[in-house]
């Protein structure tokens, strides 16, 4: 049988697929299949079989001489603990992101960063001109920094240049996207081309021992492949997410081979680039106004670090036609079924009414650690009154309206009283693994075991002021 002429790519996956078509099945994204030339790479067994010309390699055992791989910190905190503490030398990492967010600035600093520490950094530009990049260092006050800049798009050029630099600890590509293999068919920015471009690169860093930094524009189109067809091939994989609406950005390790997953770095972007945030929670909470009903705060966690939110929602009576919802920041799904749970456990009717939930900031929450701050945000906008000013929210709702234990509840109340709250909304389960849960000082806890108890307690405070005609707490269970 011939062999087919071209195939069918995903630019989006990479997922091959016999023929095209207008949605990928393997990821459900639209317009993304591009016909590729099939490639022409000799099949795994020559002639002798698969065993034939080749060497066995050492097998060893687990232990070993192996120490802590040594690690160049940028200097940008922020940064080096998302990358785990800095970067690995020989290893690849992907910053992904839209175009626009700030890749680009992100890593001239660090770059910049390492360079005036005595290290060998190049940055290797295939978007912009060296007056463009030269024009952007001057402007984050970068200029001085002895960083090697060079203009290329040619993955040939580009890995001899990278060959004849003996002693580089930092190679930046910026972005992938733009590079291009003389011998392959396709155009720049489709999958077989970042593909093979990655892959020649990261065999570099890896034989060379310099680390690596591919930069990867995520893409709403088919025709550019994004850089989730680069994440098995390399070692860690950063995105770069924000609202262009907003000025914070956050930088988030979703794979990495030397470090935790789960950080995430905060920075603001400011006509001097990005500026490191320290103290993300007071940046969040910053325009909050207090005593306002519908608001209500969450102490969460990403990472190991504490991050406290606003959650802000907006309850009013539909006009007709089905009842609309829409959230930003938060998981709909997740929204649909704590409506239920407050109809159904707590008898808090709120099928007539439109509902609309934003995460303050911009933020994106992910963790179920919410329902509890959401729930208080929900039943306050419905009651007409507010949460306790000083006080927080974390806990995790089952469907029978049970209040659930999350983690990291010491590290979570520890960053309230930072921030000075007074008290804590928390599940009712007082010991962590056997140890009684310590409250620092000056944080009241209020523990629930179950939604009602906030719904009471809401209703209990407004019918202190005036009787509530929306809210009749009756079904749910104490
Ligand atoms: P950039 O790093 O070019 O984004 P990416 O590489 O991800 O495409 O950042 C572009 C945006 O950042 C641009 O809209 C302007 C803004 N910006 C600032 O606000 N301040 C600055 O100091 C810089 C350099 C850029
Ligand atoms: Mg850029």
């Amino acid at each position: 049988m011939p062999k087919p002429a071209s195939r069918y790519v995903c630019q989006s996956c990479g997922a091959v697929a016999p023929r095209w078509a207008g949605q990928c099945a393997a990821c459900g994204a639209w317009n993304t299949i591009v016909e590729e030339p099939a490639d022409s790479r000799p099949g795994p067994a020559g002639k002798g079989g698969p065993a034939a010309g080749g060497r066995p390699v050492a097998v060893v055992g687990l232990r070993g001489e192996t120490a802590a791989p040594p690690r160049a910190a940028t200097g940008i905190a922020e940064l080096d603990r998302v990358l785990g503490g800095g970067l690995v030398p020989a290893s690849a990492v992907l910053v992904g992101g839209d175009p626009g967010i700030g890749k680009s600035t992100l890593l001239l600093q660090a770059a910049a960063a390492l360079a005036r520490a005595g290290r060998r950094v190049l940055y290797i530009s295939g978007e912009e001109a060296v007056e463009q990049v030269r024009l952007r260092a001057a402007r984050l006050g970068l200029a001085d920094a002895p960083l090697g800049l060079a203009a290329a798009t040619s993955l040939r050029d580009i890995a001899a240049t990278l060959e004849a630099e003996g002693d580089a600890t930092l190679a930046v590509i910026d972005s992938i996207q733009t590079l291009w293999l003389d011998s392959l068919d396709s155009a720049p920015g489709t999958v077989a081309q970042v593909r093979a471009c990655a892959s020649e690169l990261i065999r570099l860093a890896k034989t060379r021992g310099f680390a690596l930094i591919l930069v990867g524009h995520v893409t709403k189109e088919g025709a550019i492949a994004g850089p989730r067809v680069l994440e098995h091939m390399v070692d860690a994989v950063l995105y770069f997410e924000g609202d262009r609406g907003h000025a914070f950005r956050i930088l988030r390790g979703v794979k990495n081979r030397f470090g935790a997953t789960d950080e995430i770095g905060v920075f603001e972007m400011t006509g001097q680039g990005l500026i490191e945030v320290a103290n993300p929670s007071a940046l969040f909470l910053a325009e909050r106004r207090g005593n306002v009903s519908g608001s209500a705060v969450f102490a969460g966690v990403e990472g190991t670090r504490p991050v406290l939110v606003e959650i802000q929602a907006l309850v009013a009576k539909a006009e007709g036609g089905p009842p609309r919802r829409a959230v930003i920041g938060w998981d709909s799904g997740r929204l649909a079924l704590l409506l239920a749970v407050l109809e159904a456990r707590c008898g808090l009717g709120l099928h007539q009414h439109d509902v609309y939930l934003n995460v303050a900031g911009g933020l994106r929450v992910a963790e179920p650690a919410a329902d509890l701050a959401v729930a208080a945000a929900l039943v306050s906008a419905l009651a007409d009154q507010p949460t306790d000013a000083g006080m927080v929210f974390f806990g995790e709702i089952g469907l029978s309206g049970e209040v659930r234990m999350v983690a990291q509840a010491e590290a979570r109340l520890k960053e309230a009283a930072k921030l000075g709250f007074t008290a804590a909304c928390l599940p009712k389960r007082v010991a962590t693994r056997g140890r009684p849960l310590a409250a620092p000082e000056g944080v009241a806890l209020w523990e629930i075991g179950h939604l009602a108890d906030l719904v009471a307690r809401l209703a209990a405070h407004r019918q202190g002021r005036r009787a509530s005609p929306r809210l009749a707490p009756g079904a749910g269970s104490g």
